[in-house]
């Protein structure tokens, strides 16, 4: 039984306040997770508690968040089965009693929620991704790495938000690791050399004053063939636009290009991308609130990309639903603090590869040291993360901690590869 919790204000890798919560069971097992934070967030995700107390952190203090911790759910978790998931999922939901986790803050009941799991995990003594898959959790997800920030995530005038590298050729995980790695070694030599600054983004990937997608996939597919891979089999390419960033008044308003483009037109334009440079998936390529948009594109391109919707779903079951009926994607991108609780989580997964949607776990632009989701990355088999570049500890302790997990599953463990994004593998 869950016999202490206490909730902290610590601070996240932009250096913004967020939630910590240590829980202590009765056997003296225990569970810690810290919460993650986003910065371009959809419209619908559960609302992140800030204080607004402008004396403090100019505002963004999360103690309100925190003496939920201690106070509220501390007095309805205490007492109750850390095997319980759903049961305490349910509670911390209906104790909070809004439909957007508004009340206590989904930051407050996050923490809660993934911190008891882990205390869980702790007392059955199995590793957390164990615990909450099973038995055949052994499959090693590709991971998407950003090794080019625009958008909200760094200070250029790129308009797309993340370029990203997947190294679906490997053999292993730590191979995966290895080369891209490597890629982006190659990509600060080449970046340097053509007058670039190599300082990073948010998400750990560089920053440079480039303005247009195919001036970051050149360098990107440069870099690849440079080290010595094949774009397209070795790496495929990965771009999350971040669209509903800069989608105005109906249209795609590019701020660093200097154009406007028209639903129509940007489907165009991600399609030439896709027909220039091996790019396998395109996560938010069209806003949230352009649905109409949506069902162009998945017609233009749905059958030889992955499109990932992410502002779209806030992973988010009933809003996944609605997008399945109306065809607007084939994959889901999974943040956990956008809805809140784990058992949430989980079931937006279920439903997900149900729908034959692919589905990848992802860290938020704001991040700690904690390494939840790759655990949960191998819990849910779902083959495909998304934690940033190879540099800054926020994003590379997830690498590390699935280069563990590899080497903990031995002989039994299989790195997801091509077939993880839906592409053939012959
Ligand atoms: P965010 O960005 O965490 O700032 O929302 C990540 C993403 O858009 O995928
Ligand atoms: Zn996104």
């Amino acid at each position: 039984a869950i016999t202490r919790i206490t909730g902290r204000e610590i601070i996240d890798s932009r250096g913004n306040p967020t939630v910590e919560v240590d829980i202590a069971l009765e056997d003296g097992s225990f569970g810690r997770a810290a919460v993650p934070s986003g910065a371009s967030t959809g419209e619908r995700e559960a609302v992140e508690l800030r204080d607004g107390d402008p004396a403090r952190f100019h505002g963004k203090g999360v103690r309100r968040a925190v003496d939920a911790v201690n106070g509220e759910i501390a007095a309805a978790v205490r007492g109750r089965e850390a095997e319980d998931q759903g049961g305490l999922d349910t509670a911390l939901i209906g104790l909070d009693g809004t439909a957007d986790k508004a009340r206590l803050g989904a930051n407050a009941l996050l923490g809660v929620s993934l911190a008891v799991a882990k205390a869980a995990a702790a007392a059955h003594r199995l590793p957390l991704y164990r615990y909450v898959g099973s038995v055949d959790a052994a499959l090693l997800p590709v991971p998407m790495m950003n090794i080019i920030n625009g958008g909200a995530h760094a200070d250029n005038p790129l308009d797309f938000q993340e370029f990203m590298i997947a190294p679906v050729g490997a053999a292993s995980f730590a191979e995966a690791v290895r080369m891209g790695s490597e890629v982006f070694h190659t990509l600060r030599r080449d970046l340097r050399a053509a007058g670039h600054h190599t300082g990073v983004g948010d998400e750990g990937g560089f920053a440079p004053e480039l303005r247009t997608a195919d001036e970051a996939l050149e360098f990107v597919v440069a870099a690849i063939e440079r080290t010595g891979y094949r774009p397209g089999s070795d790496f495929t390419l990965v771009m999350d636009p971040a669209s509903s960033e800069f989608y105005r008044d109906g249209e795609y308003d590019y701020t660093g290009e200097g154009v406007r483009r028209t639903p129509e037109q940007h489907v165009d334009h991600l399609a030439g991308l896709v027909a220039r440079y091996p790019v396998a998936s395109i996560e938010d390529p069209m806003a949230e609130d352009d649905l109409d948009g949506w069902r162009l594109l998945m017609a233009r391109l749905g059958d030889r990309c992955q499109l990932t919707g992410d502002d779209v779903f806030c992973t988010n079951e009933a809003l996944l639903r609605d997008g399945i009926r109306d065809g607007i994607a084939n994959s889901v991108l999974v943040k956990v603090n956008q809805i809140g609780t784990l058992t949430e989580t989980l079931a937006t997964v279920a439903t997900a590869h149900r729908a034959g949607y692919t589905v990848v776990m992802s860290h938020r632009s704001g991040e700690t040291e904690d390494t939840t989701i790759a655990d949960l990355a191998v819990a849910t088999g779902c083959g495909q993360i998304k934690t940033g570049s190879l540099s800054r500890s926020d994003r590379t302790a997830k690498y590390n901690q699935l280069i563990r997990i590899e080497e903990e599953l031995g002989d039994r463990a299989r790195y997801a590869g091509r077939r993880a994004l839906g592409l053939r593998t012959d």
